[in-house]
């Protein structure tokens, strides 16, 4: 809801959004589409990563971020 919140007063309609979460097994759970359909705005492929990974995985967790964002063009 805090997402949703700050659509609704910032408006990001035209700009790009690359929504990224923790989970421990529900994924992204659509919140992708979720966000894509409240803002109107460019919503790029998400990151998904489990929150176990994160914590305790450190170089694996900044190896998916990194990835991701080369993936996105973002990081060369
Ligand atoms: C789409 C989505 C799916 C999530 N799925 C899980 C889950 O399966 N299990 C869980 O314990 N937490 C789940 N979470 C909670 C996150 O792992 C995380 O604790 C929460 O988003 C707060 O993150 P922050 O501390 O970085 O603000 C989910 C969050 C999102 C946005």
């Amino acid at each position: 809801m805090a997402c949703y919140t700050f659509f609704d007063r910032v408006k990001p309609e035209g700009k790009t959004i690359a929504p990224f979460c923790t989970h421990e097994g529900s994924g992204l759970s659509g919140t992708d589409r979720y966000i894509a359909d409240a803002t109107k705005a460019k919503v790029t492929g998400a990151l998904e990563m489990k929150g176990a990974t994160a914590q305790k995985n450190r170089d694996e967790a900044k190896k998916e971020v990194m990835d991701w964002l080369k993936k996105l063009g973002y990081v060369k």
